[in-house]
């Protein structure tokens, strides 16, 4: 007999997620469900205002779901956690007061009151390292490029050595080229360690660069249009013309949606 497959990561069972502003009640998603096995890269992929964000706040734990739930390990996710750590797409999310050392140094040392400082270094010191910051490592957020601020923040998430890393749009602001190079280099790190990601983004071509699975999200509300394999059956990244296949599959699932839900755009 076969034995079951490990039970997902992450699960996000039928979760709807709403706002309620002074004027009206806001229906961000509606009924999602998303999972993620150890080791997963899954995307988040839809047009603005689908609840991509919302949906990340969620399993992050600052937003609680109206209806449906989330676990990670099989335990439900109630409040945020150094579990699951968020890189966000701005560049001010780093403490300006902080050196790039301290900035990783300091919400792990604040989190892991159970470790060395000599750990606690170590460990910083070799995120630097494979973050490419070496030589800023006693800079201040204000001297850095966007490019060098997010490799910090993406260093300090992975430092706290996450079950899970949320990154929403991290290289969205960022130069066409750099943006191209943080992709690379976030694979690179993957392959290190293989830590599993929900990356949320609304570009098709980042999805399947990034992603081994991604899950395509209709016009707000956000629901589950398709989830799509962005990697071949042995897990290498697609060939140029299986990768245009995608691609245009993608784009038919986002415009047909819009198309159909009357969106003006
Ligand atoms: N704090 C809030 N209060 C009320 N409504 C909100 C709030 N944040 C988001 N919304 C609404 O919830 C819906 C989903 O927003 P969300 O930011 O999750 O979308 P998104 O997919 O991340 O969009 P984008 O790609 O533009 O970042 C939108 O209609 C938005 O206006
Ligand atoms: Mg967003």
């Amino acid at each position: 007999m076969k034995a079951d497959p490990a039970p997902p990561l992450l699960r996000v069972e039928g979760v709807t997620l709403q706002y309620r502003t002074n004027a009206e009640l806001v229906t961000a998603t509606w009924r999602v469900d998303v999972e993620a096995g150890r080791g997963e890269r899954v995307v988040l992929l839809g047009p603005s205002g689908c609840g991509k964000s919302t949906l990340l706040k969620c399993v992050g734990g600052f937003i609680a779901p109206v209806e449906g739930r989330v676990t990670l390990n099989g335990h439900p996710v109630t409040r945020p956690g150094p579990d699951r750590m968020m890189v966000f797409q701005e560049f001010d999310q780093l403490l300006p007061w902080k050196t790039v050392r301290g900035n990783i140094e300091f919400p792990l040392r604040q989190a892991r009151r159970d470790l060395a400082d000599a750990v606690v270094r170590e460990r910083a010191q070799r995120l630097i390292d494979k973050v490419g910051l070496a030589r800023f490592a006693d800079h201040y957020p204000h001297h850095l490029s966007g490019g060098m601020k997010q490799r910090v923040a993406i260093a300090r998430a992975m430092a706290m050595e996450p079950d899970i890393l949320l990154m929403d749009e991290p290289f969205a602001s960022l130069d066409a080229l750099t943006r191209r190079r943080m992709q690379e280099e976030l694979l690179s790190l993957w392959a290190d360690t293989r830590f599993t990601l929900l990356f949320v983004t609304h570009s098709i071509e980042e999805a399947i660069i990034v992603g081994s699975r991604i899950v395509v999200l209709s016009p707000h509300p956000g629901r589950v249009r398709a989830v799509l394999d962005a990697r071949t059956a042995a897990g290498e990244a697609l060939g140029e013309a299986a990768a245009r296949t995608l691609h245009d599959e993608i784009n038919a699932l986002l415009f047909d949606r819009l198309f159909e839900a009357g969106s003006g755009i």
